[in-house]
Formats: C-alpha cells, sequence, structure tokens
C-alpha cells in the first residue's frame, strides 16, 4: 500500500494582529508590516489557506510536511494565533513544520516564539545535534519516522539584516544531516528533507538564498535523499540533483494562502504517493491548486518524480 504525503508552505497567515509591530517594535517589523498593508495583503487570503487545509484533510494523507513561512512578521501576537491554527489544522504527530524566514523575522525569545510550534517540530531519535540560538531550543535536524518514511526537518530560519531574506544552515546541521541520510539509507527508509530555503545554488535571488546552499548540495549529492521539499519562493518548481548514486527530485510549492492576483502563482500544495516497488522507490506527485474561476481547490496536474 502506498505512503501518502502531503506537502504545503507559505501560509503567511493574515491579517497581520491589529499595531502588532508598533507593540513589539522592532524596525524590521514596522517595514514587513508595511509590506504586508501595501501589497502582501492583496495576495494571500486566509480563506484559501482554510480550503487548502480542508482539501488535504479530506484526501487524509499519512503525513504532512509544512515547509515553514507561516508567520509574517514573528510578532508575539503571530505565534499565539499561529499555535490555535496548527491546532485546527491537525494533530502535532500527523504535521512536520520546519521554520521559514518569516517565523525567524526577528529575534524573539523561545518561549514567547517558536516554541509555540515545537509539537509540530519535535523528533522522535535522540538529539544529535543542538542549535546554538536561543531562538530556537529545538534540536535541528530532528527525524520522525512513519513506516518506511522518514521526515528530516532542517532550520534554514535565522533573523536577517533589514532588506534580507536569506537563510543558513550552518556546518553542526549539515555535518548531522549527512550522518543521518547514511543511516536511514542502510535501514531502508524513504528520506524526505524538507528545508524552507531552495537547497541548491542558483534556485534563488542572493539576497533571499540560503547561504550555504553549495554544502548543502554536497551533502546531498554524497548521500542523496528521495526528495527534498522546499517553500519561499512561492512557485512550482522542480529540480533534478544528479547525486552520485541517483537522481534527487527537489519540489518546491507556491504559496498556500495565495489568491494568483498578479503575476503570483494561485496556492497549491502536493500529494506524494510512496511505493516500492522490486526494491526502487517510485513517488507520484499530484498537484492540487486554487483555481480563482471557480473558487475551489482543483488538481492540477500529476507525474512521476525522477529517481
Ligand atoms: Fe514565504
Ligand atoms: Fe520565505
Amino acid at each position: 500500500m502506498a505512503l501518502t504525503l502531503a506537502h504545503l508552505s507559505d501560509i503567511h497567515l493574515g491579517p497581520l494582529p491589529k499595531s502588532a509591530a508598533w507593540k513589539d517594535f522592532a524596525l524590521k517589523r514596522v517595514i514587513g508590516m508595511l509590506s504586508w498593508n501595501l501589497r502582501r495583503n492583496k495576495l494571500h487570503d486566509p480563506a484559501i489557506a482554510v480550503s487548502l487545509v480542508d482539501d488535504i484533510k479530506s484526501m487524509a494523507p499519512d503525513h504532512v510536511a509544512f515547509t515553514g513561512d507561516l508567520l509574517n512578521i514573528s510578532a508575539l501576537a503571530e505565534f499565539r494565533r499561529a499555535a490555535r491554527w496548527m491546532e485546527n489544522f491537525g494533530e502535532p504527530a500527523w504535521i512536520s513544520f520546519v521554520p521559514g524566514n518569516h517565523d525567524a523575522y526577528v529575534p524573539v525569545m523561545w518561549e514567547q516564539g517558536l516554541a509555540h510550534l515545537a509539537p509540530f517540530m519535535t523528533g522522535d531519535m535522540a538529539a544529535v545535534s543542538a542549535h546554538p540560538l536561543p531562538l530556537i531550543a529545538s534540536t535541528f535536524p530532528y527525524v520522525r519516522l512513519r513506516r518506511n518514511l522518514a521526515m528530516i526537518g532542517l532550520n534554514s530560519a535565522a533573523p536577517q539584516s533589514l532588506t534580507r531574506a536569506a537563510g543558513n544552515l550552518g556546518s553542526v546541521q549539515l555535518r548531522a544531516l549527512a550522518k543521518i541520510l547514511r543511516d536511514l539509507k542502510a535501514k531502508g527508509y524513504y528520506r524526505a528533507v524538507m528545508i524552507h530555503h531552495p537547497p541548491l545554488p542558483g534556485l534563488a535571488p542572493q539576497r533571499k538564498a540560503l547561504s550555504d546552499s553549495a554544502e548543502l548540495r554536497d551533502v546531498l549529492w554524497n548521500e542523496g535523499a528521495e526528495v527534498v521539499l522546499h517553500g519561499h519562493n512561492h512557485r512550482e518548481m522542480l529540480t533534478v540533483l544528479a547525486g552520485r548514486e541517483g537522481n534527487i527530485p527537489i519540489v518546491g510549492v507556491p504559496s498556500a494562502s495565495m489568491n494568483g492576483e498578479g503575476h503570483y502563482e494561485p496556492a497549491a500544495w502536493n500529494l506524494y504517493e510512496i511505493t516500492r516497488i522490486h526494491g526502487k522507490w517510485t513517488t507520484r506527485v499530484s498537484i492540487r491548486g486554487w483555481d480563482p474561476d471557480s473558487y475551489r481547490i482543483i488538481p492540477k496536474k500529476q507525474f512521476m518524480l525522477p529517481s
């Protein structure tokens, strides 16, 4: 029987709580709020995010991967609201979350910030590394095993200067990732790596890119992965890294709340149906997305991941 995995990203939950940017003052938050009021709130529709989540629930996948940017300016009220929103979405054991740059927009102490989402990013293996920042008390990478599926969560989010939306993993996470990928391959797991930022050089403009993407590419090339899931670019993407032992498909999804206005892609999520045939993993992808004309989620396309 196929394992099924849903992938969504970049909810950018709105509307912004009233006066959030002023109450927890930080210049970057104010700039983020202005950007929200001028542009982003016309693109992200929380009702679309709810439709998308309802569609995921109706398909009852075995697991859900959520690759970050649930928030906008990391206001304290946003964290509290995001925690309620995730509770309504589903059980923490069913949804694996990794933070995006908007979930670590400015420095916020763990208890007031990302601790609200901790149940969704807790691994079920013993800790192999510890993130040194007080902002992230969870251990990354984390690993969750669900039947033959191994979800591997990376944290690329760290507060950036005013105009940057970049990310970084650091050598501790990269080293731990290499070991985890090797161990899980030896045990025969399907390895799904989750990261907010696109994981290879050249997949995002430098201002928004993962600064150690070349190092991550080398780890992936060496150790392999059955799929890498990311968000951040707010568009459908499929990149194939020719690894040492085979192809590594790298898949990005649009924002899960986009209404399709302007040149942005409307909201979508991916369903991965994973089967093992004659000792080889195969993955069918079904893209389901928001149709601005009929105002509902419809099937968009299906294809097999290169392996
Ligand atoms: Fe985003
Ligand atoms: Fe992002």
